[in-house]
């Protein structure tokens, strides 16, 4: 094992051993690229040579994931839900008209590079983790505007630290109706680089004033769409019922940590309801939070509506709720629970 300062690691990019490439070359036939891909193959260099008119700079053909790798109590390495990232990669990937890597293909890298820097897997105790994110490319050279034919697929692997390194704590976070992450029909769903490129006008102003950013629906700025790299969700409490709520959205990230939590949730006799929240809404959750793989759960207090010159406090502290369903899929990655529904590869 690596001698890292494990404790103090934040989501930084930290260099391991190695990163596993994999090209693909194809052609254009009838609207079908039809092609092979090369077999994977791990290397220390972390430089890519590419054409300076390669389709990923050129044209934003780019899409990627991100997952993590977990040293369990018991010793064993457990990989999350990596179908899920691979199904998710080829969604985006054909949105974007690239190649898609098969799941096998995947898999096989996966297993490839986590093998070459299971040194940098983190010790259990310390609650940081390996990150792995699979980068896609178009790497054909092209001026005239349209998909390339060559791509590859990279995956860098990189420790991270605990999210919350201290206690569990809220964030607070601000609406922002003037900047659009991603139009309603276009490419939101999708994990490409240029939906965070555009959203960095309104993270980065949030950021500057102490928050994070919510974004509304660009259609009509009416209802949650989600934050720059997170799922929504509230916890509504009435009488002895308590409901699951996050946005349906055609713009948004379709999160595997959201839909992970939507399973817990339905176990513990929550009602879970995917449906448009109104902003307004906020007023009647007892609990919020983003999710996504970096925080699994990062529970919201408050969200400051600027343009109606509101905020809505939701819970001083990280809520009950939100609380035992952090703890509850912790346990699962970390080998503390029964894997029930068999979402970790141990390898
Ligand atoms: C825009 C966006 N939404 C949601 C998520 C959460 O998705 P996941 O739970 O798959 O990490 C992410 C992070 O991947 C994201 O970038």
């Amino acid at each position: 094992m690596k001698q890292i300062e494990w404790n103090t690691l934040g989501f930084h990019y930290t260099e391991t051993n190695s990163i596993v490439r994999c090209a693909f070359h194809g052609e254009w036939k009838n609207g079908q690229l039809a092609g092979d891909w090369d077999e994977p193959y791990l290397t220390t260099d972390k430089y890519l040579h590419l054409h300076v008119s390669a389709t990923c700079l050129q044209y934003g053909q780019e899409a990627f994931e991100g997952l993590k790798v977990f040293r369990g109590a018991d010793g064993q390495i457990r990989v999350f839900r990596w179908q899920a990232n691979a199904a998710r990669l080829k969604r985006s990937a054909e949105a974007l008209k690239m190649a898609a890597p098969p799941e096998e293909l995947f898999g096989k890298a996966m297993r490839m590079v986590v093998a070459d820097n299971a040194d940098y897997i983190p010790p259990y105790e310390t609650g940081a983790t390996l990150y792995l994110r699979p980068l896609l490319i178009g790497t054909t050279p092209r001026l005239g505007v349209g998909p390339g034919r060559d791509y590859e697929l990279i995956i860098i692997p990189s420790p991270i630290g605990p999210y919350y390194p201290g206690k569990f704590h809220c964030t607070t976070f601000i609406i922002n109706r003037h900047v659009d992450r991603a139009a309603a029909l276009g490419t939101g769903q999708y994990k490409v680089g240029g939906n965070y490129a555009a959203s960095f006008r309104a993270t980065e102003a949030a950021h500057l004033q102490g928050y994070d950013c919510l974004f509304t629906d660009s259609k009509t700025h009416r209802y949650i769409d989600e934050c720059s790299a997170a799922n929504f969700i509230g916890i509504k409490v009435t009488g002895n019922k308590t409901e699951y709520l996050t946005p349906r959205s055609t713009a948004i990230l379709p999160s595997i940590t959201n839909d992970s939590l939507m399973t817990l949730a339905r176990d513990k006799g929550y009602r879970v309801t995917r449906r448009h929240i109104r902003i307004e809404e906020l007023a009647d959750l007892q609990e919020a939070a983003a999710c996504g793989t970096a925080c699994v759960i990062s529970p919201i207090d408050k969200v400051i509506d600027p343009d109606k010159g509101k905020t809505y406090c939701i819970s001083r502290t990280p809520g009950p709720i939100l609380t035992d369903l952090y703890h509850s899929l912790q346990d699962i990655q970390y080998g503390r629970a029964d894997d029930r529904y068999g979402w970790c590869e141990i390898i």
